[in-house]
């Protein structure tokens, strides 16, 4: 558990020993006390200002405490009744956590268990929701106003919040033990080349080489597990590419911030509530391919639009880059083929790993270490088909055993493009 304070956390015994008896009982009877002080108000608080709100609440909070002989400071107080009014009118015990910068990453299993990701470290805190129907009030809250919606029939969703933060919500009855939620908080300023290098995500060896194959057009593939840093290694070998090219980006949900100023964003739509609408990602790949771009940066390869986006990395568009979920290179390029199987595409085995084989220069695995760093584990240069099966040529290497260092492996790569390189 976080024994550090956080706003939002009143009920830690760690900094009011023994004051607080069953504090989120206390704090659910007082917000259900508040729900029935409200509905008795004439005017409308809830659609009102937040310091009406607020007053309201003081007051109210104020008389609850005296009536019971409850021992709160006046601070104490101040503070509860914030968090009483994020609970009416915001995310309630995620307000705190949203608004807290240090804060990357968000995860909550039920009402009762939420954790979080601070320095690259998931721990659980001690916040909870009063139940399951508050927990899945403040979901519906936070996508009533992007027009998403939750229910039975459509139990899944996956959404961009205003602030750029992406949330991914399920409920029963898909998800058994309650509503889950996934927030992937915004950072106003992406990680650059020098963070990562400072977070020893890759060395300065490396950095050089990526620099050089973004410059050289090289088809980069990144590869790696949830949360290993896929995008923000995506959106910092974008960056590489000279301002005077013109990019497209096609993403499920806009992530990247690429400061280029010759960039069209496209992003995916689900369907709407009658089923019409979508635009998948394959759409976009085809359309980006009318716009005339230099590159195309795919944010992650996940279905039918695979076959395209090789074709497009084969044709006339090599730069481009994208991310795919797998955890080592020989099976990123796996992945791909078994992706154009799953897409319904019929092309001979062979024929396909040649497609891949020559659209892919470099992959690039991240992993997450179990200290939290992420890192490059491999930089594989795609070299060709032996015998039908991929042959890789490992460039760098994270060596795991040898206390987490990088090591160059080959300075002989195969392929046109990576010996202007070495
Ligand atoms: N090299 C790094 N060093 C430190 N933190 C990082 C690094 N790369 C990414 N992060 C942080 O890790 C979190 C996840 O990063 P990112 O979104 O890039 O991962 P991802 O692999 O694309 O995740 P997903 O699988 O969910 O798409 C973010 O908060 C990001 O800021
Ligand atoms: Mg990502």
């Amino acid at each position: 558990m976080d024994a550090t304070f956080e706003k939002g956390s009143w009920m830690n015994r760690d900094t009011y020993p023994g004051r607080l008896p069953q504090p989120s009982a206390l704090k659910g009877a007082l917000h259900r006390h508040l729900i029935d002080a409200l509905e008795e108000e004439d005017d409308n608080l809830l659609d009102g200002s937040r310091f009406m709100l607020l007053q309201f609440v003081t007051n109210q909070l104020s008389d609850y405490i005296q009536a019971r002989h409850l021992a709160y400071s006046r601070y104490e107080q101040d503070q509860l009744a914030e968090e009483l009014v994020d609970e009416l009118i915001g995310f309630g015990p995620l307000e705190s956590l949203l608004r807290d910068p240090t804060v990357t990453e968000i995860l909550v299993n039920g009402p009762y268990r939420v954790f979080i990701e601070r320095s690259g470290v998931l721990q659980q805190i001690d916040l909870r929701f009063i139940d399951e129907a508050h927990l899945l009030q403040v979901i519906q809250r936070i996508l009533a106003p992007i027009g998403r919606r939750l229910d039975e029939s459509s139990p899944m969703v996956d959404a961009r919040m205003p602030d750029g933060s992406r949330i991914n919500a399920v409920i029963p009855p898909v998800a058994i033990d309650g509503a889950a939620l996934s927030v992937r908080k915004f950072r106003q300023d992406m990680l650059r080349s020098a963070d990562l290098l400072a977070s020893r995500s890759l060395n300065r060896d490396m950095l050089e080489f990526l620099e050089l194959a973004v410059r050289q057009r090289c088809n980069i593939l990144i590869s790696g597990g949830t949360g290993t840093g896929k995008t923000t290694m995506l959106n910092m070998l974008s960056q590489l590419i000279s301002p005077r090219e013109r990019l497209v980006t096609i993403e499920d949900t806009a992530e990247l911030q690429l400061k280029h100023d010759h960039v069209v964003r496209l992003e995916t739509r689900p369907p709407n509530a009658d089923g019409h609408g979508e635009v998948v990602a394959r759409d976009l790949v085809r359309n980006a391919l009318r716009m005339r771009p230099d590159r195309i940066i795919l944010g992650e390869i996940r279905g039918t639009e695979v076959l395209d986006v090789l074709m497009a990395m084969n044709t006339g568009h090599d730069g481009s880059m994208t991310t795919l979920h797998a955890n080592n290179a020989q099976d990123a390029l796996l992945r791909l083929e078994s992706l154009v199987g799953m897409a319904g595409v019929q092309v001979a085995e062979r024929t396909l790993r040649q497609t891949i084989c020559s659209a892919i220069d470099v992959v690039v695995q991240l992993i997450r270490l179990a200290d939290g760093r992420r890192c490059v584990s491999e930089i594989q240069e795609v070299v060709m088909l032996r015998d039908d099966q991929f042959v890789t040529n490992t460039l760098f290497r994270l060596d795991r055993q040898g206390n987490g260092v990088f090591v160059r492996e080959s300075a002989n790569p195969a392929g046109e493009k990576l010996k202007r390189i070495f």
